[in-house]
């Protein structure tokens, strides 16, 4: 049966666990949801679909609540999703994916959750495990336990969205970015990655500055692959560590934009 694993990622977490799977499942293939987004109508041919994404502030990311809302599929036979972050228990990521997928009566087979470093700030490394290498060898584990459970067209909801996944939370409203909430501080070198990685084309440079233009995502690539570690989101990320997924370069990123 062939495969299509529709991706978000800024930070690479849920890009590495999408490279993952790509090589356990045959016939697989990988598609960026930025650059389909591109191309609408968005119709998706496999029967077996896979959506891979992060949480953010409890719940989808705005970019994958588009996708849901304009994705057809055309012979669904097995559809899952998979998110990546510190804790599923908050929030209702689970239940939007269900309701979207039901408003085009499609039928959610199975959700994984796989747990990794949180990205933002001030949270980020609040994760369970405090050794960010165990985290990581943990989450390609579990990526091989849920290829094996993919393959097999097991129906599974992960036991890590069960305790309030479902219940009604307070949302946070910071879902699409803003861009006074970024700074840059001393030490820029203008190297332009900010600009390269961001896969919303949303940084300038501009003479001396970095401009944050008015299609934020939130998505943290900007600051976790800024050169020199400079670049503030309000003060919250002041001091703490800047950390994107080991395998994933900054390209890997940028190539979301495309398809
Ligand atoms: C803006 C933002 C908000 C986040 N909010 C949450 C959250 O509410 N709960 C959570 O468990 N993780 C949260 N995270 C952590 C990410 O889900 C986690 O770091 C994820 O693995 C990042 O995936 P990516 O590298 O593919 O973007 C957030 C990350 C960002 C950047
Ligand atoms: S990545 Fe960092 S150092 Fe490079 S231009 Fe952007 S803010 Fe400056
Ligand atoms: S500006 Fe930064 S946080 Fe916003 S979408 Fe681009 S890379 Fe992500």
């Amino acid at each position: 049966m062939n495969t299509a694993l529709y991706y978000f990622s800024g930070t690479g977490n849920s890009l590495s666990v999408a490279q993952s799977l790509n090589t356990l499942i045959k016939e697989s293939e990988l598609y960026p949801i930025i650059g389909c987004l591109k191309q609408k109508p968005v119709q998706i041919k496999a029967q077996r679909v896979g959506i891979i994404f992060p949480i953010h502030f409890m719940t989808i990311p705005c970019v994958v609540k588009e996708f849901l809302t304009e994705v057809s599929f055309l012979h669904p036979k097995y559809v899952f999703v998979i998110v990546t972050g510190a804790s599923p228990k908050l929030g209702n990521t689970l239940s939007q994916v269900e309701k979207y997928l039901n408003k085009i009566n499609v039928n959610l087979n199975a959700a994984y959750f796989v747990p990794m470093i949180a990205a933002h700030f001030p949270y980020i490394r609040i994760s369970k495990a405090k050794d960010t290498n165990e985290i990581y060898k943990a989450a390609k584990e579990k990526v091989i336990e849920i290829s094996l459970n993919i393959i097999n067209q097991k129906n599974e909801i992960d036991k890590e969205f069960s305790v309030v996944g479902n219940i009604k939370q307070l949302i946070s409203k910071e879902a699409k970015g803003n861009q006074n909430h970024f700074s840059v501080g001393e030490g820029c070198i203008r190297c332009g990655y900010c600009m390269q990685v961001c896969p919303f084309q949303n940084i300038r440079l501009h003479g001396k500055q970095v401009q944050w233009l008015d299609n934020c995502h939130y998505c943290f690539a900007c600051l976790h692959f800024c050169s020199q570690s400079v670049i503030q989101y309000k003060n919250l990320s002041i001091g703490k560590p800047r950390q994107h997924h080991p395998s994933i370069l900054l390209n890997d990123i940028a190539l979301q934009r495309d398809i």
